[in-house]
This record gives structure tokens, C-alpha cells and sequence, in this order.
């Protein structure tokens, strides 16, 4: 005899754990079956340890879709603030650091325990290390699931099981998987939130560059980021760049700018004026990293005194630091990136559930889903939200 439940939910993630909590609190019989050892691996590595754990600002402008208004539902009725009140149930100490970004003031762990904690609460049962070997649905409703654990059944089965990114940690693209078998339609799957790399000439020349810093406003065209970019062994890192990854496509340019809030020109101008003998990289170095100034003053093959610099050259100077275009080659895969972009095609999903429009019953929730976020904790606010309200209804 199989085990049987309201509801089964595979995937111990952020989304799964949401949607087996409210499940299971509206007295529903659930079961959450995951692979791995543990609940919430990614939870645990999120933010450097600290978990981003939403954004306080989240709303649908924030997120990536082929239907950009398909996320507005889930949004709107589990908000950020709803997120806030249970951490704060919770004595969970946190803080915002910069745009609305809220993280543990401990560790990730907490936000783990919090949900593992809120499922015994609600009754829901855990299953971990256990291998979905096949689902097939039953015929007058419910589904079967075959697992390296025996045979269970559920009247709803919610899949939770996430996106592509970091293998390592157990992410298999099971859900498009079984979006496939059920003959749904998925939107192209690509790394997010990824650093980008460069061809080996510009690497090259780019290298003693390396583990430089700086404020930068990077642009695909109508889309631009204003946050950290950095400069790595491989090409183009930091937050203005995972941003922008999620934008950018093989074959397209982006257009660094670097301090983008400083009006290079004048400043040399001024410089020129205060100090007509000092070099220009000198004077760049006022602004930027000095190895970045040698890098785009020599660039240039501006050197000798400011006083010898015409306008022309100061222009050229400033633009070839804020007008940068450069064409990454690929980026660093699912192997660092932080989400996979694409996914389950919202249109076969009712934005109120989550539930597959022609399949009652069939859940789609969390990453797995054509949704994705900027950086910044949106991502997390997309599983709770999407979680939550699969499971009001699941
Ligand atoms: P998630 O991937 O969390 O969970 C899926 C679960 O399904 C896993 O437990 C997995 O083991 C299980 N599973 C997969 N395949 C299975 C199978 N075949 N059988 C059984 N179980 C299976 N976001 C954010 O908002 N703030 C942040 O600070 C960060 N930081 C961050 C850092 C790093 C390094 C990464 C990689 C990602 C982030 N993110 C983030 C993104 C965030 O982690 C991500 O969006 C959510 O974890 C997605 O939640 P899900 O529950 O959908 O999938």
C-alpha cells in the first residue's frame, strides 16, 4: 500500500518548504521528498552565509519573464513585509544593507531552521535522500510517485525541484523534465545572474586588472545597472554585472561606465587647471584604481603633462572610462550562476496558484518557473510568494 497525502511537494527548497508550511497549515497531509541530505542547501550558501532573504522594494519590475505581469498575482499576496513578520516571529536578527536588501545578521541557517521549525508545526513530514524514480498520474485524479523510498500518492503534487544553476549542489532540471512528460511548453533555460567572460586578447590585456574594483553603471541597451563591477581572472564580475548577465545574450555588447557619477571630463579639466604638470594616469588615479588609470590612460596613449593634454584628448580619455564597450564572449555557465533564467512557460499556469491550467492538481513553483529576479534578494521572494500561494491552494 502506497503512503498517500493531500499533498506532496518535491524539493526541500525555499518554494517547497513555503508551500508544504501553508499546506500543511490548512490541515492538509503533506510530504516534502528531496534528494539531498538536507533541506535549504541553497538557502545555506545564499548572501556569503548571511542569506538575502527578500527585498524590501520586490515588485514585478524586478523580475524577468516572457509575461512580465504573470508574477504580479503571487507578489501582491505574499509581500515582503509578510516574509519580515515571520523572521521577526521568529527572533531572527537582520538588516537591510543597501536597496532594500535584508539579510541574517547571524547566518542563513536561521532562515532554515525557521522553515524546517514552521513544517513540524504545521505537520508536514520531510523525506530527504530520496530519488524521484517516476510520476504518473492516476486515473480519476491524484498522482503516483515512485521513489527510492517506495511508492507514494497525493491529490496534489506541487514540483519544487528548482532550477540548473551550481550542479554541484544537486540542481538537475528535473522540473522541465516533468513539464516535458505532462506536454507543457518551457521557455528557453539560460545561466542568470552569472559573471561574464571575455576573449583571451582582451583577457590578456585586461589582467593586471585583475581583483580591481570600482562604482560602475553597466548598460545593455535600454537596461542598465548602477552597482560594483569587478575585474577577475576570467573577465567581468560583481553585482552590475550579474545583473546585466541576465540581460545580455552570446554575440550582444555592453557598455561599462566606470564611477558614472563623476563627469570625468570636468575633473580633468579641473585637474589640468590646478596642476598642469602632473601626468594624466596621475590625475585619473584621483578617481579610479591606479591600476585602472594606467590601464585606460595608457589605453589611450595619453602621457606627458596635463598642460600639454588639449580638451580633445581629455574628452577621449573620459569616454574611453565611461563609454567602454566591451563584448563578452560567454559566461561562466550554470556552474556560478545564481539562477537559471527561463523555464516552465507561465502561460500554462493559473497566476493565482501556480497550478498547471489543464492539469488539476499539478503545481509549478520557485525557480523552476519562467521567473526570475535581479539580484538582491528577489529571487527568494519569488519562491516564498510563489510557494505561499501554491499552497493555499494545493
Ligand atoms: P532550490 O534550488 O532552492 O530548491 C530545489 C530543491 O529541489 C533542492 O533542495 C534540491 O536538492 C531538490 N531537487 C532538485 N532536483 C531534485 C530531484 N531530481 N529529486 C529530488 N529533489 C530534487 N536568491 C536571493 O534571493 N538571495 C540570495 O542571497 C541568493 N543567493 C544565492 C547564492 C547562490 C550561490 C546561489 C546559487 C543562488 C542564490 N540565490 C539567492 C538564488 C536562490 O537560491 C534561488 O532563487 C532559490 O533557492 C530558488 O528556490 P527553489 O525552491 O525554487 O529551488
Amino acid at each position: 500500500m502506497a503512503g498517500r497525502y493531500d499533498v506532496i511537494v518535491l524539493g526541500a527548497g525555499a518554494a517547497g518548504m513555503m508551500c508544504a508550511i501553508r499546506a500543511g497549515q490548512r490541515g492538509r497531509s503533506v510530504a516534502v521528498l528531496d534528494h539531498a541530505a538536507a533541506p535549504g542547501e541553497k538557502i545555506r550558501i545564499s548572501g556569503g552565509g548571511r542569506c538575502n532573504f527578500t527585498n524590501i522594494h520586490a515588485g514585478p519590475k524586478n523580475f524577468l519573464s516572457a509575461n512580465p505581469h504573470f508574477a504580479k498575482s503571487a507578489l501582491a499576496r505574499f509581500t515582503p513585509k509578510d516574509f519580515l513578520a515571520m523572521v521577526e516571529n521568529h527572533g531572527i536578527a537582520w538588516h537591510e544593507k543597501t536597496l532594500g536588501q535584508l539579510f541574517c545578521d547571524n547566518s542563513a541557517k536561521d532562515i532554515i531552521r525557521m522553515l524546517t521549525d514552521e513544517m513540524r508545526a504545521a505537520g508536514v513530514e520531510l523525506r530527504l535522500h530520496t530519488e524521484i524514480v517516476a510520476i504518473d498520474p492516476i486515473a480519476g485524479g491524484g498522482y503516483r510517485i515512485a521513489t527510492s523510498d517506495g511508492a507514494l500518492e497525493a491529490t496534489s503534487l506541487v514540483i519544487a525541484t528548482g532550477g540548473k544553476s551550481i550542479p554541484k549542489m544537486g540542481a538537475t532540471g528535473f522540473a522541465y523534465r516533468i513539464a516535458e512528460q505532462f506536454g507543457l511548453p518551457l521557455v528557453e533555460t539560460r545561466p542568470g545572474l552569472v559573471p561574464l567572460t571575455l576573449d583571451p586578447q582582451l583577457l590578456q590585456r585586461l589582467a593586471p586588472l585583475a581583483g580591481i574594483a570600482a562604482a560602475a553603471e553597466i548598460r545593455h541597451g535600454k537596461t542598465a545597472f548602477r552597482e560594483a563591477l569587478l575585474f577577475t581572472h576570467r573577465g567581468l564580475s560583481g553585482p552590475a554585472i550579474l545583473q546585466i548577465s541576465s540581460y545580455w545574450r552570446e554575440g550582444d555588447e555592453i557598455t561599462v561606465a566606470i564611477e558614472p557619477d563623476i563627469d570625468i571630463f570636468i575633473t580633468l579639466k579641473t585637474a589640468r587647471q590646478a596642476n598642469g604638470r602632473q601626468s594624466a594616469q596621475t590625475a585619473l588615479a584621483e578617481i579610479l584604481p591606479k591600476r585602472l588609470a594606467q590601464h585606460f590612460a595608457e589605453g589611450e596613449g595619453i602621457s606627458g603633462n596635463m598642460a600639454d593634454q588639449p580638451d580633445r584628448r581629455l574628452q577621449q580619455l573620459a569616454a574611453a572610462v565611461q563609454a567602454w564597450p566591451v563584448k563578452p564572449s560567454g559566461s561562466e555557465g550554470y556552474r556560478t550562476a545564481e539562477v537559471t533564467l527561463g523555464g516552465v512557460d507561465t502561460a500554462c499556469l493559473d497566476s493565482k496558484t501556480l497550478q498547471v491550467k489543464t492539469i488539476p492538481g499539478l503545481f509549478f513553483i520557485g525557480e523552476c518557473v519562467d521567473v526570475t529576479g535581479w539580484l538582491g534578494g528577489y529571487n527568494f521572494q519569488w519562491a516564498w510568494a510563489s510557494g505561499h500561494i501554491a499552497g493555499e491552494a494545493a
